[in-house]
C-alpha cells in the first residue's frame, strides 16, 4: 500500500466498513467508488448544492467537502440507511404523496436532511423546514412540495395517495420509488468497476490558435495513459450539431477554440491515475486572439464561421397587416428596448456517461433528453452506422433543453470504440457550466401600439440573439420568436424580426421555452405601460385583447376550439382585486418597503415548428395477460412516465397498475422523439393514445366484443354487457419478442410551412397561461422579495393534476430566478458559488389554477406543458415591481444594483 493512504474504519448505515484513501480524498468519492454507495449524489464537489449531504454522527453534512480520514470510528448514514428509519419511511410515503421528487438527483441529499430535522424533535413549520434543507438545492420542484412533504412527515400525516390512474387521477408518478429510496441510477452510476475515465483537453481562452505538443513524450512521461484522442481521431466529419444545415460544432477544435472551455483533446486512463491527472500538464500551446462575447461586439467581430457575414447565423421573420400603419393609428404607443442574460440550466447532475463495445456495437449509456439524436450524432462522428449504436439512458436529473445536445457522450463512445474497453466520463461543475448550452441572452426593441380604450393596434419587435460560438437550437430561437412575440394576443398589424449572432460565448441552445420567455418580457411589460398610460387595470386590458376561438393568431392560423388564454386571466381575477388591495394598503403605511401585483401572460406552441414531429410507441401482451409499454420518451423529471402510461391504459381499457413499461432504451423502444418544446403528453401521449386503442381493438375482435365491453386480461375475460367472453390468449402465437398481440402506433401533430411572412400553420396546438406576482421591494436596498404566485394555466385536460402543479411549480422558480438573480458571465459565475439559482427561502408559496379547455388533437384533450410554466413568471414580477415603486426595468435579472438605478431613475431617494 502506498505510505500516503491511509486506511479508515467507520460505521456505514449501521455496518462497519473501512476503506483505503489518499489524504484528503472527499468522503463523496470514497463512498461512491471505494463503497459502492451510489445513493450519494455529486453535484458541484464544492459545497454548494448540498447533494452529497451525508449524515456524520447524526449531523448533516456535505460529503464532498469532508475529507474520507475524517470519518475514522465515526458514524455515517446516507439515505439507504435512514430510510429504513421510521422517519425515513415516513418522509419517503410523503415524498411520493406530495410529488417532492422530480427528477430525483437531489432527493438523497433532501430526505437525509429531512431525517435529520425529524430525529431533532420539536416542532417542523415550513420555515423550519426552509433552514434546516436550505443548503442543498432543487432545479425541478420549486421546493414548495419539498417543505409541504417534510411538515406533513413531521406532523405524521397519513399521505393521502390517489388511487386508480384513470385520465386525471393525480396518482403519484409510477417511477418515484427508486428516486426516494436511493435506488435510482444517474449518468454517473452506472459504469462498471475498472472502467478507463476520459478527461477533456479544455481552452482557458474565449478564443485562441493552438498548437498540440509532443504528444509522444507526453505518454513516455505518463506511461499510465492508454488512449490520447485529438481531432485527427475522429473517424466522420468533426462536427456535430441538432439542426440540419446548422451542424458546426468541432468535437475537437483543429486549429483554433472559439470559446473558454472548448475541447482540443481528450486523455483516457485509469480512475486512480486519471484523479491525480493535472489538465495543465498536458502539451499545449496557445495563442489568445481577439474575442466578441456580446450581441453589441458581434457584427464587427472577426467571422467565425465560413458565409455568416456579421456573424449573424440566421433570421427569423413574421409579419401579419401592417405593423406601421397600427402603430400610428394608435392613441397610445409604449416602446423600449431590454436585455436579457445567458441563463444556465443548473440542473444538479452534471452530465455522464460511459460507453463499452458489446458484439461490435457501441452500447452509451448516458443522462440524455434525446436518445435517437444522440444516436444520430454519433453516428456521423464516429462515421458508422446508426443502428451500430445503442443508447441506453440512465435518470437524467434535470435537463430542461441542454441535454438533447450531445455533450459527453462523443468522448467515451470514440474511446470505446478504439480501446474495445469500457470508459466513464463525468463532468465537473464548471466543465459543465462553461462548455454547455444556455438561455440565449437577448437584445430586443419592441413598440406596441393601442387605441384609446386599450385594443392593441400594432406591434414591431426586433430581437437579436446571442448563440455563442456554434449553431445548437439557435435556428429554433430565431424562428419560434417571431410567431409567439406577440403573445397569446389579437393584433392586426405586426411585424417581428429576429436574428441570432456568433460570439465567442459557450453555445446557447435550448432551454424552457426557445427564447419565448425572453420576449415575453417586452411585451408583458409594454402592455402595462399602455394599461398605465390609458389609466386602465392591466389584466382586464387583457383579457380584453386576449385571443379566442375563431380568431388568427399572428401566423394568421385559426384555431375553432381550444384557445383558453382568456380563460387563464380571468381565473386571476379574484386573486388580482384582492391582491391589488392589499397592496395598496401596506404601501399606505410601509415606508421604504412596497408592495406591488403584477400580471402576465404566456402562449407556447407545442413540438417542433412547421416540421415533422413524430413520436412512435410500441405495446405488447404476453400469453399470461401482462401488458408492455415500450416507451421511448425519456422522462426527465416531468413526468412522462407516469403520464403517457396514463393515457395508454385508458386508450386500452386497463388499470394503470397493469402496465409494465420499459424504455428508454434504443434497443427495445422506437422513436419517441426528444424531450422538449412540451411536445410528450402531447405527441408522445397521441402515439400512447394510438396504441393502446389499437391492441383494445384486437382484443375485441378477437372476442367479437362491442366497443363498450371491460377488459380483465389477467382473468383472461372480457365483459360485454351481461355476456362473458372467454379471452385465451395463450392459444395465440407468441412473436420473437414473446408478445401474442402488438401494437405500434405513431402520431406527428399536423402542421403545415410558414411562407415568406411566417403564415400558415406553425403548431397544431397551443398551450395557455397566465400568472401573477406579488412583490414586496426594499427600496432602500434593492431587493425584491416574491410574496406569492398564482399560476393559471390551460393544460387542455390535466392527465394527472399533481404532476401538473409539479410542472408550474418549477417552472415558476425558474422564472423567478431569470427575473432576479440567474446571469451567467463567461469566465466569471461557472459554479454554483458565483452563479445563483432560487434556493428554498427565494420561492414564494405558489397556487396553481388549472385550466381545462380541451384540444382537438390532444389526447383525451391534453396539452403540452413544459415551457409555458416558466414564461409569463418573470415579466409577472417586473410588473409587480414597477406596481410597487414605479421603477421601469428593462433589463434582467433585476439585481439589487440594477434595481436602485431604476428606482433613483424613478424618484425614490
Ligand atoms: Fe457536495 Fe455539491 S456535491 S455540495
Ligand atoms: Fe430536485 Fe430534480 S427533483 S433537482
Amino acid at each position: 500500500m502506498d505510505s500516503a493512504i491511509a486506511r479508515t474504519g467507520f460505521t456505514l448505515n449501521g455496518a462497519p466498513v473501512s476503506l483505503d484513501a489518499p489524504p484528503g480524498e472527499p468522503l463523496s468519492q470514497a463512498l461512491r467508488e471505494r463503497l459502492g454507495a451510489r445513493d450519494v449524489k455529486v453535484g458541484c464537489g464544492a459545497g454548494d448544492c448540498g447533494a452529497c449531504t451525508v449524515l456524520i454522527d447524526g449531523a448533516p453534512v456535505c460529503a464532498c467537502l469532508t475529507p474520507a480520514a475524517q470519518v475514522e470510528g465515526r458514524a455515517v448514514e446516507t439515505l439507504t440507511g435512514v430510510y429504513q428509519s421510521s422517519e425515513g419511511e415516513q418522509l419517503a410515503a410523503s415524498f411520493a404523496a406530495h410529488q417532492a421528487a422530480q427528477c430525483g438527483i437531489c432527493t438523497p441529499g433532501m430526505m437525509v436532511s429531512a431525517v435529520a430535522l425529524l430525529r431533532a424533535g420539536g416542532p417542523v413549520e415550513p420555515q423550519t423546514v426552509e433552514d434546516a434543507l436550505g443548503g442543498v438545492l432543487c432545479r425541478c420542484t420549486g421546493y414548495r412540495k419539498i417543505v409541504d412533504a417534510v411538515v406533513a412527515a413531521a406532523q405524521g400525516a397519513d399521505p393521502t395517495v390517489a388511487k386508480g390512474g384513470a385520465i386525471g387521477d393525480a396518482i403519484p408518478r409510477l417511477d418515484g420509488a427508486a428516486k426516494i429510496d436511493g435506488t435510482e441510477r444517474f449518468g454517473d452510476d452506472v459504469a462498471p468497476e475498472g472502467a478507463l475515465v476520459a478527461r477533456p483537453i479544455r481552452s482557458p481562452h474565449f478564443r485562441a490558435r493552438f498548437q498540440l505538443g509532443d504528444l509522444a513524450a507526453f505518454r513516455a512521461a505518463n506511461p499510465w495513459v492508454e488512449l490520447i484522442l485529438t481531432a485527427a481521431d475522429v473517424p466522420g466529419p468533426n462536427r456535430f450539431g441538432v439542426i440540419p444545415g446548422f451542424i458546426d460544432q468541432p468535437l475537437f477544435a483543429e486549429t483554433e477554440t472559439r470559446f473558454r472551455g472548448e475541447a482540443v483533446a481528450c486523455v483516457i486512463g485509469p480512475a486512480e491515475e486519471m484523479a491525480d491527472f493535472d489538465p495543465a500538464t498536458f502539451p499545449v500551446t496557445w495563442e489568445p486572439l481577439p474575442h466578441a462575447l456580446t450581441i453589441a461586439e458581434a457584427p464587427e467581430a472577426d467571422e467565425m464561421h465560413p458565409d455568416k457575414p456579421g456573424n449573424v447565423m440566421c433570421k427569423g421573420f413574421v409579419k401579419r397587416g401592417d405593423a406601421d400603419t397600427g402603430l400610428a393609428n394608435a392613441a397610445v404607443v409604449a416602446e423600449g428596448t431590454y436585455e436579457t442574460a445567458f441563463v444556465e440550466h443548473g440542473y444538479i447532475e452534471p452530465e455522464a456517461a460511459f460507453a463499452e463495445m458489446v458484439d461490435g456495437r457501441l452500447h452509451v449509456h448516458c443522462c440524455t433528453q434525446a436518445p435517437v439524436m444522440n444516436q444520430v450524432g454519433l453516428a456521423g462522428l464516429l462515421a458508422l452506422e446508426q443502428d451500430r449504436f445503442r443508447i441506453v439512458p440512465t435518470a437524467t436529473g434535470g435537463g430542461f433543453g441542454s441535454k438533447l445536445d450531445l455533450s459527453a457522450q462523443p468522448f467515451v463512445a470514440l474511446a470505446a470504440l478504439k480501446l474495445g474497453r469500457p470508459v466513464r466520463i463525468t463532468y465537473g461543475r464548471i466543465e459543465s457550466m462553461q462548455t454547455t448550452t444556455k438561455r440565449h441572452p437577448a437584445r430586443i426593441t419592441m413598440k406596441v401600439g393601442a387605441d384609446a380604450q386599450g385594443k392593441l393596434t400594432g406591434m414591431d419587435f426586433q430581437g437579436a440573439f446571442n448563440t455563442g460560438a456554434y449553431a445548437s437550437w439557435g435556428p429554433t430561437v430565431a424562428n419560434r420568436v417571431p410567431i409567439h412575440a406577440s403573445g397569446p394576443y389579437s393584433v392586426p398589424g405586426y411585424v417581428a424580426r429576429t436574428q441570432a449572432l456568433y460570439t465567442n460565448a459557450p453555445p446557447a441552445g435550448a432551454f424552457r421555452g426557445f427564447g419565448v420567455p425572453q420576449s415575453a418580457i417586452a411585451l408583458e411589460t409594454l402592455l402595462d405601460e399602455i394599461a398605465a398610460k390609458l389609466d386602465l387595470d392591466p389584466l382586464r386590458m387583457r383579457i380584453d385583447n386576449a385571443l379566442s376561438n375563431g380568431q388568427p393568431t399572428v401566423c394568421g392560423q385559426v384555431f375553432e376550439q381550444g384557445v383558453g388564454i382568456g380563460a387563464c386571466l380571468e381565473a386571476l381575477l379574484p386573486a388580482w382585486d384582492a391582491a391589488r388591495a392589499e397592496c395598496e394598503a401596506f404601501n399606505a403605511t410601509a415606508g421604504h418597503l412596497r408592495r406591488g401585483v403584477g400580471v402576465a401572460g404566456g402562449w407556447y406552441g407545442c413540438g417542433n415548428t412547421s416540421m415533422p414531429n413524430p413520436s412512435t410507441i410500441k405495446a405488447g401482451i404476453r400469453a399470461d395477460g401482462t401488458v408492455v409499454l415500450h416507451q421511448g420518451a425519456v422522462d426527465i423529471g416531468q413526468g412522462s412516465n407516469t403520464v403517457i402510461t396514463q393515457i395508454f391504459a385508458e386508450a386500452l381499457g386497463v388499470p394503470v397498475g397493469q402496465v409494465t413499461r420499459v424504455g428508454g432504451d434504443t434497443d427495445v423502444t422506437p422513436d419517441a422523439g426528444k424531450t422538449s418544446a412540451s411536445r410528450q403528453t402531447f405527441v408522445t401521449g397521441g402515439a400512447a393514445k394510438a396504441a393502446g386503442e389499437a391492441l383494445r381493438r384486437l382484443i375485441l375482435s378477437l372476442v367479437n366484443a362491442s366497443e363498450t365491453a371491460r377488459l380483465s386480461l389477467k382473468e383472461g375475460t372480457v365483459r360485454d354487457g351481461t355476456a362473458t367472453h372467454t379471452l385465451d390468449l395463450s392459444r395465440l402465437e407468441p412473436n420473437a419478442e414473446g408478445y401474442v398481440l402488438t401494437a405500434t402506433e405513431s402520431y406527428d401533430p399536423p402542421t403545415e410551412p410558414l411562407d415568406e411572412n411566417g403564415q400558415g400553420v406553425p403548431y397544431a396546438q397551443y398551450g395557455y397561461a397566465a400568472q401573477l406576482a406579488v412583490v414586496e421591494v426594499d427600496t432602500k436596498l434593492g431587493t425584491t422579495k416574491v410574496l406569492k404566485i398564482v399560476a393559471a394555466h390551460d393544460v387542455g385536460r390535466a392527465i394527472n393534476p399533481l404532476l401538473v402543479e409539479g410542472q408550474v411549480q418549477g417552472g415558476v422558480a425558474q422564472g423567478l430566478g431569470m427575473a432576479l438573480m440567474e446571469e451567467f458571465l463567461p469566465g466569471r459565475t461557472e459554479n454554483l458559488h458565483d452563479y445563483l439559482i432560487p434556493t428554498f427561502g427565494d420561492v414564494p408559496p405558489i397556487k396553481t389554477l388549472i385550466i381545462e379547455e380541451p384540444d382537438l388533437h390532444g389526447p383525451f384533450g391534453a396539452k403540452g406543458l413544459g415551457e409555458h410554466a416558466l414564461i409569463p413568471t418573470a415579466p409577472a414580477i417586473l410588473n409587480a415591481i414597477t406596481h410597487a415603486t414605479g421603477a421601469r426595468l428593462r433589463q434582467v435579472p433585476v439585481t439589487p444594483s440594477r434595481l436602485r438605478v431604476a428606482l433613483k431613475e424613478a424618484g425614490h431617494a
